[in-house]
């Protein structure tokens, strides 16, 4: 239980929540159910990295590692340096980069495909315009065959949906959160070219 308390650090999360409420955009970190319940969408088959935004204290990115992601095919990218010092000695073997996911394409390193984004962040209360531009990074990055996981506390699709031209895949809700969380999976296939009959 003490490891549990410390792993999820409910002191520094209040903290960030207090001093930045719109952008941490949660009560509490979240449950150990909807953190696997999102590592279990990253497949582990194909090549890629799998980059995960708004780590906070990390719960998700203890799942992906549980799931079975390589710490090398792993990029963490947080906005608070709160959470990124805690993030950095809680995970040393991890690539932690204290940054803006508004700036996403200029923090991976250059060439490497991009097998998913895990995503965490508050879309639904940070200002219109970063959530915009977050979602314009996925589709720079995502294209053509990346997924992108995201949860929200919204059961239906939140509004954001209509800034990214991808493919709802599936939803799952998971109960056992505070509050309950809807976790979407969004494809960026590209659509197969109508074949041009002779
Ligand atoms: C809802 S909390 C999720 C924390 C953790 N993943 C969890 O599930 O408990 C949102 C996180 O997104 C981070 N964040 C907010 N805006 C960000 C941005 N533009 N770029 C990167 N991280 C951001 C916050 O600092 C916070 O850690």
């Amino acid at each position: 239980m003490k490891e549990y308390f410390r792993n999820i650090a409910p002191g520094i999360f209040l903290q960030e929540l207090l001093n930045r409420p719109g952008a941490v955009g949660a009560i509490c970190p979240s449950s150990r159910f909807l953190a696997s319940d999102m590592a279990r969408q990253v497949p582990l088959e194909g090549d890629g990295l799998v980059i995960e935004l708004g780590a906070g204290t990390g719960v998700i990115t203890q799942a992906l590692l549980k799931h079975g992601v390589q710490p090398a095919d792993l990029l963490i990218v947080e906005f608070s340096a709160v959470f990124v010092q805690r993030l950095r000695q809680r995970f040393p073997d991890l690539n932690i980069v204290h940054g803006n996911a508004a700036d996403l394409c200029q923090l991976v390193p250059p060439g490497r495909k991009i097998k998913a984004i895990v995503s965490s962040l508050p879309l639904c209360s940070l200002p219109p315009t970063v959530t915009q531009a977050i979602l314009q990074q996925w589709q720079a990055l995502l294209q053509p065959n990346g997924l992108a996981v995201q949860f929200t506390y919204h059961l239906r699709l939140p509004k954001w949906r209509e800034y990214l031209a991808a493919r709802h895949e599936r939803s799952k809700i998971v109960w056992a959160n505070l509050p309950p969380a809807n976790i979407n999976i969004f494809s960026f296939n590209e659509p197969t070219p109508d074949i041009a009959l002779p």
